[in-house]
């Protein structure tokens, strides 16, 4: 089994002074500390485990010419794979330090929280590098951060955004006209990457916005179908970083509309599930790479968006939510008991609500409930749960009292369908 290590373990530690003038002794020590290793972890024999890790460390030292790491299980780990992969160049070794600690970062993080301080001394690194490594999870769409107190926080619940404040400081002014309507767009469901997302639809939605003057959409999420076991045979593309380079090619860009979305916890939302990846904030970050500003993430699964009343006191509030569960018999059931469940204060004036692939308005409340539709063709997942899918996007009015209230509301539904079935079934591949 494997090579016989040509020496003992002894002469080993007799010869260490002049080992690097021997590289052949050298490969049989390695060899021979493999051996010992196994041998040791199988029988938990500490002292000879730490023995090895010594022996190890100036195996290391000899072979990179770098001074040791401190002699911790981690860090020796660190020396045999660093000094493996490169010559000892400092900045490799820092950015294989860097990976390493993001991999057990990645590892271990959602079973407990560490500080950076304590990766820092566990590995002997510098802080900036254990900074550095949760930077690059987070650069990758990792929900992950470090929190007032210098631990390292990684978990699959992604934090709630700060409320949407529409007053032109960090987010625009809802555009409104001289008779003192606002106006926007309002979309969601468009399931990119999926076979029966129809993109003539959406960019035909877009160019009427366009034409129509529209600045601002909202997008109630499932911008992606995402991957899952039942859609596989559905997809374009697959794959996070596929689907979402699929949408930054292909989600409509217009001059001066810029969308705002939400990302719901399904589709898109299950790499979140699964990976606690923050996938609204990945997929601006990949949009802003590209230099596409016109993407902006609100929120996971909700946001409001606030707009600042005349009376300098009221608030008319949006909420722009991508809700759970399946379809109710009757269309508006849903979004009344969304509706039902808010408390005095959270109630909205309005709701915008995706999910479901319906188009309804309904007052429910004194609550303005608007279904975003969707921009994908019935499934057949949806039709064998006799889901109906309807097409289309809306264009939403509305006026205020002085205190934010809404007095009037108009809308516009643009209305879409289905290809024909027959030809979706039996003329595409
Ligand atoms: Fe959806």
């Amino acid at each position: 089994m494997g090579a016989k290590p040509a020496i003992t373990l002894q002469e080993v530690i007799d010869l260490l002074p002049d080992m690097t003038k021997n590289p052949v002794r050298l490969h049989d020590l390695e060899l021979l500390l493999k051996k010992y290793r196994v041998k040791y972890e199988l029988t938990g024999n500490r002292v000879g485990y730490y023995t090895l890790y010594g022996l190890k460390k100036r195996i290391s030292q000899y072979r990179t010419g770098l001074k040791p790491y401190n002699t911790t299980p981690g860090r020796m780990a660190a020396d045999a794979r660093i000094g493996k992969k490169n010559g000892g160049n400092t900045t490799d070794r820092h950015k294989d330090l860097q990976k390493m600690i993001a991999d057990v970062l990645r590892k271990n993080l959602d079973k407990q929280v560490i500080s950076v301080d304590q990766l820092s001394d566990r590995f002997d690194a510098p802080v900036s590098i254990v900074r550095d490594a949760v930077n690059d999870i987070a650069a990758g769409g990792g929900n992950i951060y470090i929190n007032e107190r210098g631990f390292i926080i990684h978990t699959k619940d992604i934090r709630p955004m700060n409320v949407m404040v529409m007053d032109g400081r960090r987010y625009p002014k809802l555009p409104q006209d001289a008779a003192g309507w606002y106006r926007f767009g309002a979309i969601g469901d468009n399931h990119l990457a999926s076979k029966y997302s129809r993109l003539d639809i959406l960019n035909d939605i877009y160019d009427r916005y366009q034409a129509e003057g529209i600045r601002v959409v909202f997008n109630t999420g499932n911008w992606v179908d995402g991957d899952a076991r039942f859609n596989k045979h559905d997809l374009e593309v697959h794959g996070i970083d596929a689907q979402l380079n699929y949408m930054l090619d292909h989600y409509p860009q217009r001059p001066g509309i810029t969308t705002y979305f939400i990302a719901g916890d399904d589709h898109e939302g299950w790499w979140t599930q699964r990976e606690g990846i923050n996938v609204g904030q990945y997929l601006m970050q990949l949009a802003e790479r590209r230099g596409r500003t016109d993407l902006v993430f609100i929120g996971y699964m909700e946001q409001f968006a606030v707009i600042p009343a005349r009376d300098g006191k009221g608030k008319t509030s949006i909420h722009v939510m991508h809700p759970g569960g399946g379809s109710a018999y009757a269309i508006s059931y849903t979004v009344q008991k969304i509706v039902e469940a808010y408390s005095e204060g959270e109630k909205p004036d309005m709701l915008l609500a995706g999910h479901y692939h319906k188009a309804d308005y309904t007052v429910a409340r004194g609550v303005h409930c608007f279904q975003t539709a969707c921009t994908q063709d019935q499934t057949p997942f949806m039709r064998k749960k006799r889901l109906k899918a309807v097409l289309g996007g809306w264009i939403i009015e509305f006026q205020t009292h002085e205190n934010g209230a809404i007095s009037r509301v108009k809308s516009e539904f643009l209305n879409y369908y289905n290809r024909e079935f027959y030809q979706k079934w039996h003329h595409r591949s």
